[in-house]
């Protein structure tokens, strides 16, 4: 028997997500499709490297700059782009009291909170939603935090369970953490209306709760403002309030791990305080960011006809999910018409929460090489119109 320490190390189970897509890659099946993790593919099912992207990478490329470390909080030209995507013109963007850190994706901006507010708030609690993006409860966990849930999705109705998700928030001790979708809920595609986010808002400031908003899908449910709204909301009403945003989908970077996490504080001089400490998660995590995809997000968003061929870029991926969504019910419903699948049409952003048991998703992975996740999580963008109806018909088999 082996002494080493690795010897008693026990083989961890796959990830909920990715781990969906190592079983896919491992398919020799030339069928197979992967409906599992997040990402955007386009109508031919390749993942799209954006027109706006390569106008900014042609840029960089005729004006290279030299790639020294860059600041342990990020780009700041991005940082500043950042701010502007995601705040507007908040007041607490004029009066200066919005940090922003360069991070590895929405995951890395989480992660760089998360162990934040470790830091300073050893004893709280986490809160999230039930259900909620399976990652959310192993990075708060990870980071230390006991992690709950608040109610949010109702199966009967398919919908939001606005009276128990309030109900619940208002249960929540005082100066508890509370993460929240921004938009395009993952799971579910189930948002909040905008007159229960108001609700939230004054639960979240009457309980003092930290809100932790996750953004990682901006533009793709009604548009870019439309989107980070209740973002612009927060801010306007409380502090602090965090926010983590991803472009991986929005800019279809998602191997530049590129995203950021930005603090609402109470004045310039607690931003700074809190910068300061981010900055020391950061640099004893990684050190510091890479620069290609921040150099890109900051060349695009500052430059007019970049920015415009980036929203027109982003409309044409929010439009074609529609579409999928569409072409997917209508197939289903054509092959199972007993079955009512509208509730699909309903949901935001990339997801269809399908209602597939994981018994029926294991029958999709085994009979037909359909790869989803567990929960009945489908990814949208994976549709196309050449496996929309190879997929409706597995559907229509497995829910016989
Ligand atoms: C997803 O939910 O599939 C994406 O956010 C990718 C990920 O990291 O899980």
């Amino acid at each position: 028997m082996s002494t080493s320490i690795l010897a008693r190390v026990e083989l961890a189970p796959r990830d909920p997500i990715l781990g969906v897509t190592e079983a896919y890659n491992a398919d020799p099946n030339p069928k197979k499709i992967n409906l599992g993790v997040g990402v955007y593919y386009d109508d031919k099912g390749k993942v799209p490297v954006l027109e706006c992207v390569r106008s900014a990478e042609r840029l960089m490329l005729e004006h290279p700059s030299p790639r020294n470390y860059l600041p342990i909080d990020g780009l700041p030209a991005y940082d500043r782009a950042v701010r502007a995507l995601v705040f507007g013109d908040a007041r607490a963007i004029r009066e200066e009291r919005v940090l922003t850190v360069q991070a590895l994706g929405g995951t890395g901006a989480l992660k760089i909170g998360a162990d934040f507010l470790r830091r300073i708030n050893p004893g709280a609690q986490v809160w999230i939603s039930d259900p909620s993006w399976e990652n959310h409860r192993a990075l708060f966990e990870g980071a230390g935090f006991q992690v709950n849930t608040y109610p949010y999705y109702a199966t009967a109705t398919r919908g939001l369970d606005g009276k128990a998700m309030l109900a619940g928030l208002a249960e929540i001790p005082a100066r508890a953490i509370v993460v929240l979708h921004a938009c395009c809920h993952n799971p579910t595609g189930v948002d909040i209306e905008p007159e229960q986010w108001a609700r939230v808002i004054e639960i979240v400031k009457a309980r003092e709760l930290v809100p932790v908003l996750d953004i990682a899908y901006q533009g793709f449910a009604d548009g870019l403002d439309a989107d980070g709204a209740v973002v612009r909301q927060f801010a306007e009403a409380c502090a602090p309030v965090f926010v983590a945003n991803s472009f991986s989908k929005s800019f279809s970077l998602y191997g530049e791990r590129i995203g950021a996490l930005s603090v609402v504080t109470e004045s310039t001089e607690e931003a700074a305080r809190v910068l300061s400490q981010l900055k020391r998660v950061v640099r004893a995590n990684y050190s510091n960011p890479p620069t290609h995809g921040g150099q890109i997000v900051a060349t695009v968003l500052a430059t007019p006809e970049l920015r415009a061929l980036w929203e027109r870029e982003l409309g044409e991926m929010r439009e074609r999910i529609k579409s999928m969504r569409r072409a997917l019910v209508e197939s289903v419903q054509a092959r199972a018409p007993k079955f009512d699948f509208s509730f699909v049409m309903r949901q935001r952003g990339l997801f269809s929460y399908s209602g597939l048991t994981k018994d029926q998703v294991g029958r999709l992975r085994e009979g037909f090489s359909i790869y989803a996740i567990d929960s009945g999580r489908l990814c949208v963008p994976a549709l196309n119109s050449g496996n929309v109806d190879y997929v409706a018909d597995a559907i229509a088999s497995v829910i016989r």
